[in-house]
């Protein structure tokens, strides 16, 4: 009988097939490091392996031996080439379906998976874009021949498709504050005709790409008879930072407030400055939205916390009732909060500040390393050992 080829798979079919009990074992063939620091996390456990792409090369049989005959196999590896390798081998080995990820982790790395939040009975369509390989989210607005989009990521042509499918073109880029742990696609679109860049000059204040400030309470309409977009300015996790609510119904609340946390505020290295700000933004400054808006966040730390439509997403009543940063009895209580789950971040933050501030240009390539890996941006996302999401949402 004729052998099966290898084929190369995509990254977004690697999502889709990890989100409905996969019928194959995951391989991943980085290095141990690589695999411990970040590996490929979907909304269902899956069966996922890690044998280094060296052990294969230095004892072929015994890391075979460790698969076992028969098993359906996708690889990963860091740029294609090792997985290709691999993949070749276990099929001379008789394994008889074995597929390896097309431009390897860094495709994972950069995969939008568009979500639409709004209701099929309202005028507009919001759509939230979870980026798996980073924990993040970003957000499309459409409306008529209109888009907005919320903190895009460099894979632009997604959001650009999307808008398009709705006979749109995104017209206006939103930044909640200047990121620390990706690099924004907003600069691109500064150059594109017809799109502006909208950000708060606190965090941008001497930005290298063109781009207009954002004014508190100010309203952008979208459309002729679209959504209100209000900017409210929320300091703490930047001093800059701001979220945009949509005609009161959603709030897209970048890293001031996630689903299960609020964003960190020692980022900048002021941590007892920002968490106060951080603080009076919970507690004032956004005292007067209503327990039905539903928070659309910047972040997520796990799947455990999407609803059941696969959205991150939570009505901000709900937090106010249950979320440990809401209910921390004064200032002095959340500083401690915040202290106790401080952690040092990744060096190549202060890298892809200066990248997103349009003052350190690096190539396609550069950008791809230094976007790898998962945030860390939640105040409290790995602070505490073995202390889960659940636990915090009711510590309190
Ligand atoms: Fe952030």
């Amino acid at each position: 009988m004729r052998r099966k080829m290898p084929f190369l798979y995509t990254a977004d079919e690697l999502f889709q097939w990890i989100g409905g009990r996969p019928d194959f074992l995951l391989l991943d063939v980085r290095n141990e490091k690589d695999f411990a620091n970040w590996s490929v996390e979907g909304p269902e456990f899956f069966p996922y392996i890690n044998i280094p792409y060296f052990n294969f090369m230095e004892d072929v049989q015994g890391s075979i031996d460790r698969i076992p005959p028969g098993q359906k196999v996708r690889i990963v590896c860091a740029k294609e080439g090792s997985a290709k390798y691999v993949a070749d081998l276990l099929v001379q080995n008789g394994f008889p379906d074995v597929g390896y990820l097309r431009e390897g982790i860094v495709s994972w790395g950069n995969a939008l998976v568009p979500r639409k939040v709004s209701g099929d009975d309202e005028a507009y369509a919001l759509y939230q874009f979870i980026r798996p390989g980073k924990a993040s989210c970003s957000y499309l607005l459409v409306s008529g021949k209109e888009a907005f989009v919320f903190d895009p990521s460099r894979n632009l042509e997604v959001y650009r498709r999307v808008a398009r499918e709705h006979g749109a073109r995104i017209v206006k880029s939103f930044e909640t504050h200047r990121q620390a742990d990706y690099i924004s696609g907003s600069p691109e679109l500064a150059r594109e005709k017809g799109c502006v860049v909208m950000v708060n000059s606190l965090d941008f204040e001497g930005a290298a790409f063109p781009c207009e400030p954002i004014v508190h309470g100010q309203v952008y309409g979208l459309g002729k008879k679209g959504p209100k977009v209000t900017a409210l300015h929320t300091p703490g996790h930047t001093m800059g930072s701001t979220c945009y609510c949509i005609d009161d119904r959603y709030l897209l609340s970048g890293d001031t407030i996630f689903v299960n946390t609020a964003g960190r505020p020692d980022l900048g290295g002021k941590w007892q400055e920002w968490a106060r700000e951080l603080y009076l933004t919970l507690m004032l400054r956004l005292r007067e939205l209503s327990d039905g808006i539903l928070i659309l966040p910047g972040h997520y730390t796990s799947w455990e916390e999407a609803n059941g439509e696969g959205i991150f997403a939570a009505r901000l009543g709900d937090l106010r009732r249950e979320m440990l940063a809401f209910r921390l009895p004064n200032e002095r209580k959340f500083a401690e909060f915040i202290q106790e789950n401080m952690r040092p971040q990744p060096g190549v933050y202060a890298e892809i500040r200066r990248v997103n501030g349009g003052w350190l240009k690096v190539s396609p390539e550069e950008a791809d390393i230094m976007d790898l890996g998962k945030n860390e941006c939640g105040a409290s996302n790995y602070g505490k050992v073995g202390v889960s999401a659940e636990v915090q949402r009711c510590a309190v």
